[in-house]
């Protein structure tokens, strides 16, 4: 096994952020970002109030190149001095998703660096070995707008799954409760901020799971309790305010759970790990950083700007695979709409 770091271009295109980042690093980490560009379509998608799966890909496909030579003229290295070309093959909206590993597999094959399909899930779920140099094995709990998910991983290719969304994912709820409140998309940071100057006790709507056994979440109860509050009219923030701490208490038990079932499989196991992009709300750290502290674990979440999808996160799984010895995967590798990070023990 080596110990020189290794250097990689990641690229990411399978949302609504275009993204290209050179990151160095050797395995546990923690690595040196050299350069993070991401360019945010928000505008282009705002007026739809979600993301347009074809608007994206133009998009992507218009910016990229650019994105690529701005993160390798910031990072001051040539395409030449890489040891990999990685960027998300899966999952995501899938004209996106082709669009970035495409360009990697040009790169790849123009250079004769290996390239390396990542799992966009892998990258948020091995950002805080980049950030932190977390060790395994780690409990994850995976908040995005499309995932929601508690994954004991015990190392890079042990991931075993105690629980996920039963119907929407956590940051999916935050987009539609900004929604039905008035408030801009992306909903998750205009619903923290609002929220912040509301009452979380004025209104009251449900925790939904809690209590329940295994680990599992549900959000679309709650936020059809929130349409239908809000039918009568509701004092904004206050409901806004209310609703985050309802999803709040419902992840903080949902997570106990995790804990639990976690500790079953690593006895020693203490780190918990929040990633992607809901955990970029700082009254969630803020909670479960106080359930950590009760359950006997200590949290680990990456600063905003590498919770929110980015190609950072991508280059540092590329170097994640060369360290464990991987030599790269073939240019025929197909892009995946669909790729679970774990399935539940059968
Ligand atoms: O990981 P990400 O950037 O993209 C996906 O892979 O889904 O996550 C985006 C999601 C959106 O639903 C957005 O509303 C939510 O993360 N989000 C937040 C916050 N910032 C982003 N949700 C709650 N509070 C935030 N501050
Ligand atoms: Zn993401």
């Amino acid at each position: 096994m080596r110990d020189k770091a290794w250097t990689v271009l990641g690229i990411e295109t399978s949302c609504d952020e275009t993204a290209a980042s050179v990151v160095r690093g050797l395995a546990p980490g923690p690595g040196e970002i050299l350069s993070n560009i991401v360019f945010s379509q928000t505008e282009a998608h705002a007026p739809y109030g979600g993301v347009v799966p074809e608007i994206a890909s133009r998009a992507h496909l218009e910016i990229l190149d650019a994105m690529i030579e701005r993160a390798l003229a910031e990072a001051g290295v040539s395409l030449a001095e890489m040891d990999g070309i990685a960027a998300t093959a899966g999952p995501g909206l899938i004209g996106g998703v082709m669009v970035g590993l495409t360009t990697a597999k040009a790169l790849a094959l123009g250079t004769g660096k290996p390239l390396i399909a990542v799992n966009h899930l892998m990258g948020h779920a091995m950002t805080a070995r980049m950030t932190h140099g977390v060790e395994f094995p780690f409990l994850l709990l995976l908040v995005s707008g499309g995932h929601c998910q508690l994954v004991g991983v015990g190392g890079p290719e042990d991931f075993r799954l105690y629980g996920s969304t039963i119907d929407d994912a956590v940051g999916e709820a935050f987009d539609k409760a900004a929604k039905i409140l008035g408030l801009p998309y992306p909903g998750g940071p205009a619903v923290e901020e609002a929220a912040k100057t509301g009452n979380p006790r004025a209104y009251d709507l449900p925790r939904p799971m809690k209590g329940r056994s295994g680990a599992d979440f549900s959000f679309s109860g709650l936020k059809t309790a929130l349409r239908l509050l809000a039918q009568d009219g509701v004092q904004m923030q206050d409901a806004a305010a209310s609703f985050q701490a309802a999803v709040i208490e419902s992840l903080v038990d949902r997570t106990r759970a995790g804990m639990a079932l976690f500790r079953r499989d690593f006895r020693n196991g203490n780190v918990l790990v929040v990633a992607g992009g809901v955990a970029a709300n700082q009254a969630i750290g803020t909670a479960l950083a106080k359930l950590a502290r009760e359950e006997g674990f200590v949290t680990r979440i990456p600063p905003p700007r590498l919770c929110t999808d980015n190609a950072a996160m991508i280059a540092w799984a590329g170097v994640e695979r060369l360290s464990a010895g991987h030599a790269g995967d073939a240019l025929g590798f197909s892009p995946r709409a669909r790729w679970p990070l774990a399935t539940s023990p059968s």
